[in-house]
Order: structure tokens, then C-alpha cells, then sequence
């Protein structure tokens, strides 16, 4: 008798007498038996015991070997064992039969032992060749798996670093005239909930978000005397205020980022007026960017209820709604339908916020 080598095999057949035979020699070669005697036990000994190769009887009541076959092959957890069909039936059509059902080998009846254990042998050879393969496969899967997990969190990382960066250079800018750097913030919470509000896809709302803080980077270049200056601003003084909108979509020009591109536009745009009355280029209505257009009446309910240097203290909620009312041929009338459904959650936010300590943006 030869070592056991735990290679497991299935006989499926109706035939004790010949099922007997077949496990003695099979065992002789050392290989384990398992036994069914019939079509359906065959499927669920398969099943069950995750045989590696399967040797099943064409004729056997209930579902016959063909059927058998192809069941096995449709099913992928065992599609991959070889079977043998063993038949008395030697037509061509028969082998043809068996062969186009799935069947790796066929043998007739009465098995040669020395055939049998030469077909077993090969099988084996190529089925260790398929296992190594579906191995190496489900390998390299869970090592992309593990890789595009990484990438992802290298990506959010990247990510997170980039709008952190962009966040504190906005940051540095607002410091110079207010007290907290809480407006930008507001402006980027603020922006998000109207775009919602508006029906953009998630895509545009996070762009808008992280693009409105930069909407007063051009700042960095109005002198202190201006930007700081307590008293109303003359009309000189004022012209050049004005400039804060092309400086800071010259900053932002050429990026290859969207982010950044949405951000040159609301830097540009966000004191623009949908009646042309606007700056710096008197567009008009459609000809305004959508982003520009949403953070522009943020960016004045903002500045309404916040304490600038020339006014002490900020407008009341309703004060500033009713500074809206008056203005509004300046907004696109959409965003300011949208921007009055949304008005209490503006309210909640900036009452909640009002105290100057950092704003969570996320
Ligand atoms: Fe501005």
C-alpha cells in the first residue's frame, strides 16, 4: 500500500459491487474514498467534502452523470474539481455527450487500474496547477485590495493637507481685518448649504466649499489704510478695494486643480450683480458664474451680521434680511429663492458661532 497522501476523491455510483472495487483500488493507491450512490448525494458529498477529484457513473437513478457534471461545473465552488465519467456506454455520442457537459475525463467500464491511476495522476497535476493559480489570483486581489486602500488614505491625506493649506493661507489673509478667521468659515458652511439647497451635485457642492474661503485672497494686496480704515471709503479708495476681486483670481489663474479653478471664479465674481451693476466687469445674470453667484449673497448676509471696522457692531438677523429684501435685483433670483428657504439655518449657524471661538468646518 502507498502513503497516505490525503488526496480526497469522490465515487458517485448505484453499483455496490463496482463502487467497492473502485475505493479498494483507490485506496491501494493511497488516495481517501468518499461514496455516494446517487445523482443528488454525489452533488451534496461535492459540496460537502470538497473532494479533489470526482469519479461518477453515467447511469444512476435521479439525476443522471451528465446532469451531475453540469451542475458541478456551473457552481463555482466547484467548478474547479476534475471529473471523470466512468460508462458502459462507448458511442461517440455518449463521449461526445459527456465531454461537451463538462467532463475532464471519461473511462469505461470495466476500469483498467493501471488507466485509472495514470488519469488520476494527470488530473491531479493540472488541478494543482489550477489551485496554485486561483491562489496567486485571490493573492494579487487582496494585494490591489490592500494597494487602492492605501492610495486612498494617501490621497485623503494629500487631500486634507492641500485644503488645510489653503484654509490657513485664507486664514492669514482675514486676520488682518477681523478678529476671528470664523467669516471664512461661515462663508464655506454657508455656501455648501445653498448649493444643496440648489440641487448641485455632491461634486460641485464639495468644489464650492472648499473653494469659497478664497473668495477676498485678493486682500493681500489692498494697503492697511484702506482694508483697516474705520470711516467710509472714498471713491479713489473704494476703486482700489475693488481690485481685491482680479488680484485674487490672478493668484488663483492656471491651476489645473477645480478646486482652484472655482475659487479664481468666486474670487473674481462674488461682487458681481445679476442687474450688471456689479464689479469688476459689470456681468450680468447668467453671464456670472453660478459659484459667484451663491457666495456673493453669503458674503454679504456675512459681512452684514459681522462687526467691521468701521461698524462696531453686526446686524441683527432680521436687520440683515430686510438689507437682502432691499437689494435683491443684485442676486440671481434662484439663489435667492433658495437662500430664503434656508435663512434659519443661516440664522442658527452664525447666533451659535457668534462667540468667535474656532468653527469647525467639517
Ligand atoms: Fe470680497
Amino acid at each position: 500500500m502507498e502513503e497516505r497522501n490525503f488526496t480526497k476523491i469522490l465515487i458517485a455510483d448505484d453499483d455496490r459491487l463496482f463502487l467497492r472495487i473502485i475505493t479498494d483500488m483507490l485506496e491501494n493507491m493511497g488516495y481517501i474514498c468518499v461514496t455516494a450512490e446517487d445523482g443528488l448525494s454525489a452533488l451534496e458529498m461535492a459540496g460537502k467534502e470538497k473532494p479533489d477529484i470526482i469519479l461518477l457513473d453515467v447511469v444512476m437513478p435521479g439525476l443522471d452523470g451528465f446532469e451531475v457534471v453540469r451542475r458541478l461545473k456551473e457552481n463555482l465552488e466547484t467548478t474547479h474539481i476534475p471529473i471523470i465519467l466512468v460508462t458502459i456506454l462507448s458511442d461517440r455520442n455518449s463521449r461526445i455527450k459527456g465531454l461537451s457537459a463538462g467532463a475532464d475525463e471519461l473511462l469505461s467500464k470495466p476500469v483498467d487500474e493501471v488507466e485509472l491511476g495514470v488519469r488520476i495522476k494527470n488530473l491531479l497535476k493540472v488541478k494543482k496547477y489550477e489551485d496554485y493559480l486561483i491562489k496567486h489570483g485571490r493573492f494579487l486581489e487582496s494585494m490591489v485590495r490592500d494597494k487602492t486602500i492605501e492610495l486612498k488614505e494617501a490621497y485623503d491625506k494629500t487631500r486634507n493637507a492641500y485644503i488645510d493649506t489653503i484654509y490657513k493661507l485664507s486664514l492669514a489673509i482675514e486676520y488682518r481685518d477681523r478678529e476671528t478667521g470664523n467669516h471664512i468659515k461661515r462663508i464655506s458652511i454657508f455656501s455648501r448649504i445653498l448649493a444643496r439647497q440648489l440641487g448641485l451635485s455632491e461634486k460641485k457642492v464639495e468644489e464650492i466649499f472648499f473653494a469659497s474661503p478664497m473668495h477676498d485672497i485678493g486682500k493681500i494686496g489692498i494697503p492697511d489704510a484702506i482694508l483697516l480704515k474705520p470711516a467710509g471709503l472714498t471713491e479713489e479708495e473704494f476703486q482700489i478695494m475693488k481690485t481685491h476681486t482680479t488680484i485674487g483670481a490672478k493668484i488663483l489663474q492656471g491651476s489645473d486643480s477645480e478646486i482652484v479653478r472655482t475659487a479664481e471664479a468666486i474670487a473674481l465674481t462674488h461682487h458681481e450683480n445679476w442687474d450688471g451693476s456689479g464689479y469688476p466687469q459689470g456681468l450680468v445674470a447668467e453671464e456670472i458664474p453660478l459659484a459667484g453667484r451663491i457666495v456673493h449673497i453669503v458674503d454679504v448676509y456675512d459681512a452684514a451680521r459681522s462687526k467691521r471696522p468701521y461698524r462696531k457692531e453686526g446686524h441683527t438677523h432680521e436687520e440683515t434680511m430686510e438689507i437682502i429684501q432691499d437689494i435683491k435685483r443684485v442676486f440671481d433670483p434662484r439663489v435667492f429663492d433658495a437662500f430664503l428657504e434656508c435663512e434659519d439655518v443661516f440664522r442658527r449657524l452664525y447666533d451659535e458661532n457668534e462667540s468667535g471661538e474656532p468653527l469647525s468646518i467639517v
